[in-house]
């Protein structure tokens, strides 16, 4: 059942909600399943020399590093709860050949020096047996290369940069890459009847930097024009000038690959000097914060994402999200879910492997097939990535809107 979902997710309000003024096209109720036709067969990705942390004794080490303070704490703390309840569930069941799971986590502070310096206790120190994490792909990039060298698998919930996983064959995610998230942010936008378009980018973010560069690669080739590009980083808090600048070039939205830690002042300022047209992001927008911070400068702006639990239907995900909200008191966001299916994955994986080792663990995680999570189904590709559809939401009120989804087969991906 739970591997209807993305087909569940374009069904009722999806279909029928257009934008004022705005040209729009149905969603599909194709669920994705499988490896795809565009999926990738042969890898060159390097293969690890060492073979990671064998498992010993009655419990099985599982790292995970997450960003539990600093900027984004939204994001390792939703992912976090969604990776601890897999691991309680898989636990109370009995746990894996009867041992049971014990969750290491470290706190990152958000900060990429700190993740590869707490990936590498965890490999080097605790001998974790797989490692967790993380959310924004700079962090996810460093802590790959540290898995990768000790031959420890690492999985991602939901790094989008293509990058992360070429790092090597211990390295995997859950969640679509950002060439096809950025191409859908794309298509919506040439949908939407947005014309030209301009683009504001956080250059210390490997995520932003990725999804800029992806988004104007399909803009242009459906047609598009890019007004201009302006950058700021991370940490700025007066965006005024560059936004000035893109007001000057006159585009028809702006598109604002950031996070939601700074989307709040960048949104007010926009308004403030009178930039008034619609703003445009990826899932990096997706916090419980991203509204409080925002005040009203962002309604009706969109983002593309992973997961949103109210728009769902599907029995399993009803399970999770009741689940999860009795759990921690608050409904699981598109982190939670990608956490869960992370570690449901991994487990499922430790579940398979022929030997509890860094090989036996990589290769089970490596032939992961139509795997039921509750962001989609998950098959594991040739380069360890996962190819997911996305939706398009809109902000109205205090409120997360689904109001399209697409599949990578719907933009050629
Ligand atoms: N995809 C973002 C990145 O790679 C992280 C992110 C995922 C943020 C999901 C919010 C929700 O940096």
């Amino acid at each position: 059942m739970r591997n209807r979902i993305m087909g569940l997710f374009a069904i009722s309000a999806i279909t029928t909600f257009t934008l004022a003024g705005c040209k729009d096209t149905p969603a599909s109720n194709a669920p994705v399943t499988g490896n795809g036709t565009n999926a990738v067969s042969t890898s060159s990705r390097p293969v690890a020399a060492e073979n990671g942390n064998p498992v010993t004794g009655n419990e099985i080490l599982v790292g995970e590093y997450a960003s539990l303070t600093g900027d984004t704490a939204t994001f390792g703390k939703g992912t976090h709860n969604g990776i601890q309840m897999a691991i309680d569930e898989a636990n109370d069941a009995g746990g894996i050949s009867g041992k049971k799971i014990r969750l290491l986590t470290e706190d990152d502070a958000s900060k990429p020096e700190q993740a590869q310096t707490v990936v590498t206790k965890l490999c080097a120190d605790d001998k974790v047996a797989v490692v967790l994490g993380e959310v924004a792909s700079t962090r996810s990039i460093r802590g790959a290369s540290i898995c990768q060298k000790y031959g420890v698998p690492m999985i991602s919930p939901s790094s989008t940069n293509p990058e992360v996983t070429k790092g090597g064959d211990c390295i995997f995610r859950v969640c679509f890459t950002d060439d096809f998230q950025a191409a859908v942010a794309a298509h919506y936008a040439w949908d939407a009847g947005w014309k030209t378009a301009a683009i504001f980018k956080d250059i210390k973010s490997d995520y932003a930097k990725g999804f800029a560069e992806n988004f104007s690669a399909e803009y242009t080739k459906l047609g598009g024009k890019i007004t201009g590009e302006q950058s700021y980083q991370g940490s700025d808090t007066d965006f005024k000038a560059q936004l000035n600048t893109l007001k000057g070039q006159d585009p028809s939205c702006v598109m604002v690959p950031g996070y939601y830690s700074e989307m709040g002042t960048i949104a007010r300022q926009a308004k403030e000097i009178g930039l008034k047209v619609p703003l445009l992001g990826g899932d990096g927008w997706d916090s419980p914060q991203l509204i409080p911070g925002a005040g009203t400068a962002l309604e009706d702006c969109v983002f593309t994402d992973h997961y949103f639990s109210t728009e769902l239907k599907d029995k399993g995900i009803e399970d999770f999200v009741a689940g999860f909200t009795k759990k921690y008191g608050a409904a699981p966001d598109a982190l939670a879910a990608l956490g869960y299916d992370a570690a449901k994955l991994m487990i499922d994986a430790l579940k398979r492997a022929k030997t509890l080792d860094g090989k036996g663990i990589r290769a089970a995680i490596a032939e992961t097939k139509d795997f039921a999570g509750v962001s989609g189904t998950i098959t594991i590709d040739a380069n360890g990535n996962a190819r997911k559809s996305a939706l398009v939401m809109q902000i109205k009120g205090k409120d997360f809107k689904v109001i399209k989804s697409y599949t990578p087969e719907q933009i050629g991906k």
